[in-house]
């Protein structure tokens, strides 16, 4: 019967990863008159929210690009901003952060960092190794393209004369994680940006207009009821 069919829940066909590029945060400050930097402090606080309502929808796995290989084109004191808000939030000593069971992982190359967030990072990721209830990749200096050519290059030390498919796969930063099966671009941009392009070779893909520190738990509800409705087929036919 047409009325009585139990509408399908989108917690039935979850992604497992979840790939998220955090655009519209300059957007977000310069429609309110404020500089970029607070466009960026809400976009962690956006962050916050978003990886709750994840855990709670039962998701694992979330990447999200928070700096990519392009965004030292920026000034110095919009970068600056940038860092100080990651080494300051994602040291998971915050009350947000605190008791939750996350673990942390970064994607990208840190040692380009400054001491102290590097520092900072590698003692979050050491700290919070053995935690299990949910894996935040921090894509951060990171590009598609040269996480693709450093995994090429750890091969050629490998003294590799030819590779696979897997091998790349193995050695890219994403190497314990599963392939990205969902990637949301906040803002309304319609492009990858370098984000993980060996990851996403088959992720569905989603623009929402809202800014990326307009996130919250309704705004990925959405996310995660337009996925529901996609049908994966892998180059076959269902
Ligand atoms: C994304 O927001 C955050 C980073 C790139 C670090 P933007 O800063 O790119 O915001 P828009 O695109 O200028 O609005
Ligand atoms: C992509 O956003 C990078 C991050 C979100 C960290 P950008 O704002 O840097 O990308 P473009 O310049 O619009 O392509
Ligand atoms: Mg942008």
């Amino acid at each position: 019967m047409l009325f009585s069919k139990k509408r399908k829940s989108f917690l039935d066909n979850l992604p497992i990863h979840v790939g998220i590029i955090m655009d519209g945060n300059g957007r977000w400050a310069t429609q309110r008159g404020l500089p970029r930097n607070v466009g960026h402090k809400e976009g962690v606080n956006a962050l916050y929210r978003v990886v709750k309502a994840l855990k709670k929808f039962g998701i694992k796995y979330l990447s999200v690009f928070a700096f990519s290989t392009e965004n030292w084109k920026r000034s110095k004191e919009e970068i600056d901003g940038i860092f100080n808000l990651v080494k300051e939030n994602i040291n998971f000593d915050s009350p947000k952060f605190k008791d939750e069971d996350i673990k942390l992982v970064t994607s990208g190359d840190i040692t380009k960092f400054p001491d102290e967030l590097r520092t900072s990072l590698e003692e979050t990721i050491e700290r919070t190794k053995d935690k299990n209830g949910f894996v935040l990749n921090l894509a951060v200096n990171y590009g598609g393209r040269m996480d693709i050519v450093q995994a090429v290059n750890n091969l050629i030390k490998q003294g590799k004369k030819s590779i696979t498919e897997e091998d790349i796969i193995n050695n890219l930063y994403t190497k314990d994680l599963p392939p990205l099966d969902f990637v949301i671009r906040a803002s309304g941009e319609q492009r990858i940006s370098n984000f993980m392009l060996y990851q996403m070779a088959y992720s569905e893909l989603y623009f929402p207009k809202t800014l990326w520190p307009d996130f919250n738990e309704k705004e990925i509800e959405k996310c995660l009821i337009e996925f529901s409705k996609r049908k994966r087929r892998y180059g076959g036919i269902k």
